[in-house]
């Protein structure tokens, strides 16, 4: 189906999933496909930005922690001329464009300025690092919910509400959590998890690189130090870890490739 309409300006909101361009929807590489300017995020892979056509206009805007291309705003303002410009835009994010990527406030920004657009989702990267990690957020015998949660710093302090958080046979996937990861193991265990309840790091999730730190929430902080863990990395903390030692088969596949 074509939804997108072929006379005046129009931004599609569209998520390119974590990593592995494979990931990313039919929808969003038509839409990509028809663009006219692509506007793009630092963890979006340049392989995915290749998919748009090739005499599209492509913008780098993405903010990497203290590196900002533009800012909210400049993002905002540019996608309002680019579509009043007439152009066909895509505002394309990692992950899903509604989790942890702002996209709510970037299409309120559009609607406000009478902006047509659509919503195109992406694979999150907890679906993407726990598919990829042989993880399952639920499973029956050991987690029957799973919140998603952000580890970002707000004024140097991890800004969590623990209580919903640290329950039992809960999954709990924690985005922008490399930097507050000791805090954010000690909060858990001081709100009443168990310190050798499984927790693993994945870092570089979907992609060739990809890696997997194992540990508990006690011994978890200093392994990912050891291995010196980078973003982009995702936390999954509960149970399901567990799981890991019989599912895993994304780094066999790789090795096997690469042989
Ligand atoms: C600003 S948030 C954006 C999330 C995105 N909208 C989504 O739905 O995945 C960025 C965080 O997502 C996680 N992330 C994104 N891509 C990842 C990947 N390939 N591997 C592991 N974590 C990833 C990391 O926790 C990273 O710090």
């Amino acid at each position: 189906m074509d939804f997108m309409p072929r006379a005046g300006g129009f931004v599609s909101l569209v998520g390119a999933g974590p990593g592995d361009p494979e990931l990313l929807t039919l929808r969003a590489l038509r839409v990509m496909q028809r663009a006219d300017v692509v506007l793009y995020d630092h963890l979006v892979a340049p392989a995915l930005v290749d998919l748009a056509r090739h005499d599209a206009e492509r913008i780098y805007v993405g903010k990497e922690c203290d590196n900002h291309a533009l800012g909210q705003d400049s993002i905002n303002a540019l996608m309002v001329r680019l579509a009043r410009e007439g152009k066909r835009v895509v505002r394309l994010k990692g992950g899903d464009p509604f989790i942890f990527g702002r996209g709510g406030e970037e299409i309120e920004a559009l609607a406000a300025q009478g902006v047509s657009f659509e919503v195109v989702p992406g694979v999150t990267a907890a679906a993407g690092a726990a598919a990829y990690a042989g993880i399952p957020l639920t499973h029956r015998d050991y987690a029957q919910t799973c919140v998603l949660v952000t580890g970002h710093l707000k004024q140097g302090a991890v800004d969590l509400d623990w209580r919903s958080i640290a329950r039992p046979r809960q999954t709990i996937a924690v985005y922008m959590g490399v930097g507050a990861l000791e805090a954010i193991c000690q909060g858990l265990v001081a709100h009443g998890l168990a310190p050798d309840l499984p927790a693993a790091l994945v870092e570089k999730a979907t992609l060739p690189e990809q890696r997997v730190i194992e540990g508990t929430l006690a011994s978890l902080p200093e392994a990912a130090a050891a291995a010196a863990v980078k973003p982009p990395a995702l936390l999954i903390v509960g149970e399901v870890v567990r799981l890991r030692d019989r599912l895993a088969w994304f780094e066999s596949q790789t090795a096997a490739s690469a042989a």
